[in-house]
């Protein structure tokens, strides 16, 4: 995935400034940033979404250039917060992901995909009735029923996911994030906005880090995520060590005197 010079304009205000973004099949690339900095846009602006000026290619088409069953096909998208309005059944909701990509007709997706994200038996619960964490992971469970190949015609399919893990408990965490490494173990890509740093440093191969609309810099969890990143971006300055079992950052959270 390739996005260049992406600017977002909304109620007149710009809110992306040219920012340019690359993302590799095979790898789980994290955007972090603090509030506001535009990560959410920018997941948008990649999915197509909303309106933006540049271009987006997703395996060398500009998606400008694809019809929505093309993208959906390609590419599932997980936003940070969805509103039900209808009293639908978890399975209903993930049904949703049937509709929309290819894998019409194979009826026994949903249930396996809400095996995948630890719902399994939750099929009949009342959507609305769901606490947080689990309304996301049936969310989840819908975008993974639409691409549930990572691979479409030999060609890496796409799960970007905003904030995936934020109302879940560490195991769930864990779980979720499990799910997005092994699809870009079996070859697809996946884009996730974070805020948890740990997590990212642990999950992440690549991390691209926002700052008020744009990209400030770019790399792998070891190299990005360090004092200087801490005091620039976040404005604060915490001690950083090194997780010894996997050679990864650890940020400690500590009470500032
Ligand atoms: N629909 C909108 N209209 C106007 N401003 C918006 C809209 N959506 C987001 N913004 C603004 O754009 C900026 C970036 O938002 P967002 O991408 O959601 O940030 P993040 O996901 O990094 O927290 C914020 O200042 C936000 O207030
Ligand atoms: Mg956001």
């Amino acid at each position: 995935m390739k996005a260049r010079n992406i600017c977002v304009k909304l109620r007149r205000k710009e809110i992306l400034h040219g920012v340019d973004f690359d993302a590799e099949p095979g790898k789980v690339t994290a955007i972090i940033g603090p509030n506001g900095s535009g990560k959410s846009t920018l997941l948008k602006a990649l999915s197509g979404e909303i309106q933006a000026s540049g271009h987006v290619s997703l395996n060398g088409r500009d998606i400008s250039g694809l019809k929505p069953w093309q993208l959906a096909a390609m590419r599932g998208v997980l936003p940070q917060a969805s509103t039900v309005a209808f009293p639908f059944t978890v399975m209903e909701i993930v049904r949703l992901g049937l509709a929309n990509g290819l894998a019409a007709g194979d009826d026994s997706l949903p249930s396996k995909a809400l095996a995948h994200v630890d719902l399994a038996g939750f099929e009949d619960r009342s959507y609305q009735n769901l606490s947080g964490g689990e309304q996301q992971r049936v969310q989840l469970a819908r975008v993974l029923t639409q691409v549930w190949e990572a691979t479409y015609n030999n060609q890496p399919r796409w799960l970007l996911l905003d904030e995936p893990v934020a109302s879940l408990d560490i195991a769930h965490q864990f779980t979720v994030l499990g799910v997005a490494r092994e699809f870009a173990a079996q070859g697809g890509g996946v884009v996730v906005v974070m805020h948890d740093l740990n997590l990212t440093a642990m999950f992440a191969d690549q991390v691209c880090v926002m700052s008020d609309g744009a990209v400030w810099g770019s790399g792998t969890p070891a190299t990005i995520l360090n004092n200087h990143t801490m005091r620039q971006v976040y404005g604060i300055d915490l001690p950083i060590s090194t997780v010894p079992t996997a050679q990864v950052p650890f940020i400690l959270p500590q009470a500032m005197q």
